[in-house]
């Protein structure tokens, strides 16, 4: 699975980093949010998804 976030849309929520923070960390600058690893193992796909669902701004994109 890849795993991103848009910049034009991440709003800095931070819900992504509170859910999954292995998998997203928030600048320090802006708050905005990027993906740690942009393919993510099987183990944590489950999660990668739960996260992207707390998004409020659709901005976290899961690709099989
Ligand atoms: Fe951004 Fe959404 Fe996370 S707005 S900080 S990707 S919850």
């Amino acid at each position: 699975m890849k795993l991103f976030v848009d910049a034009e849309k991440c709003q800095g929520h931070t819900l992504c980093a509170m859910t999954a923070p292995q998998l997203f960390e928030l600048s320090p600058i802006d708050g905005h949010s990027t993906a740690t690893m942009e393919t993510v193992p099987a183990e944590l796909e489950a999660l990668a998804r739960e996260a992207a669902g707390t998004c409020p701004e659709q901005a976290i994109v899961v690709e099989d």
